[in-house]
């Protein structure tokens, strides 16, 4: 595996790649690699020739106060996890490279990156775009693999794609959890041991909304249903608990698909979880 931190030399590298007719396949990540990115990276390795994986915490997506400071760095670990899955480059910018002094320009997520994660989170999903958007250009990807687990940054990964006319496969992978339910996260290793057992509080809260939907066929009741089972929830403080439209964020359309989204703190640390309601009887809500 070839470590790159240039962005002329990755470019010189894939530039060779692509002369030979070779296809290439980025997955973004932050590192602090778990099963989760792992299982991004094997899909990559599925769909293209070339496997790039990029790990850089990008400051223009955390907001004042937020925890990039300290968000979990392992370089080193991470790379032994790249190289067990075959991934053949490992772009690992700085940030000084990737927004030298004097850089102002910007991708905006327009309305969709104001909601739910946004509407907490002012200007998270401009930095998601931005990044995204260098990496999409540094790397010129036939394929890039992003995960379910953050449902409204492929929603916006989505819209970049398309309304900003990039050449691009976009490939969503599912959610990797816990055996007990917890989707895995980079931020978990923030939790202490009770707080891990209290983190089942929102897994747990998407199954009784998804239980609550295929009884009452009613989006309302299923909301309820996890905003209660979360606000019962001992040391977990609900940020939000909604269905939506997967690809919009806003209020599913009738008999259309429908996403149950989670966000709650436990202690410091901020949780999001989703999952995918599948309507297989075709009736409206
Ligand atoms: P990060 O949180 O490191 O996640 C990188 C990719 O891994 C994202 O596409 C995310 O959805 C996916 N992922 C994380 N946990 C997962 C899980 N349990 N199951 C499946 N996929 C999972 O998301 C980011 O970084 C950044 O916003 C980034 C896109 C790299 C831009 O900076």
């Amino acid at each position: 595996m070839r470590v790159v931190r240039l962005v002329d030399e990755l470019r010189a590298v894939l530039d060779e790649h692509r002369r030979n007719g070779l296809s290439v396949g980025l997955v973004p990540t932050m590192g602090a690699l778990h099963a989760g990115h792992l299982s991004l990276v094997r899909r990559a390795r599925h769909s293209s020739d070339v496997v790039v994986v990029s790990v850089f915490v990008n400051p223009r997506q955390f907001g004042e106060g937020e925890d990039f400071e300290r968000y979990p760095r392992d370089t080193e670990g991470d790379l032994e996890l790249l190289e067990g899955e075959r991934a053949d480059v490992a772009f690992l910018p700085s940030v000084d490279h990737m927004y030298p002094p004097g850089a102002t320009v910007g991708v905006t997520a327009g309305s969709i990156g104001d909601r739910f994660e946004g509407a907490d989170r002012p200007g998270h999903f401009d930095g998601v775009c931005t990044v995204v958007t260098k990496l999409f250009n540094i790397v010129e990807p036939d394929f890039a693999v992003f995960g379910q687990k953050d449902a409204q940054q492929v929603a916006v990964v989505k819209r970049l794609v398309n309304d900003l006319d990039f050449a691009i496969e976009l490939d969503v992978a599912p959610i990797v959890r816990e055996g007990d339910g917890l989707a895995m996260s980079s931020r978990n290793v923030y939790l202490t041991a009770e707080q891990r057992d209290q983190a089942l509080a929102l897994s747990r809260s998407l199954e009784v909304g998804r239980d609550a939907f295929d009884q009452s066929d009613d989006l309302q009741i299923a909301e309820k249903t996890m905003l209660e089972h979360l606000r019962n929830a001992v040391g977990v403080d609900v940020a939000y608990a909604a269905a939506v439209d997967p690809d919009t964020f806003e209020a599913p359309l009738p008999g259309g698909a429908v996403l149950l989204i989670v966000a709650a703190r436990v202690g410091q640390t901020r949780l999001i979880d989703n999952l995918l309601i599948v309507r297989t009887d075709g009736r409206g809500d």
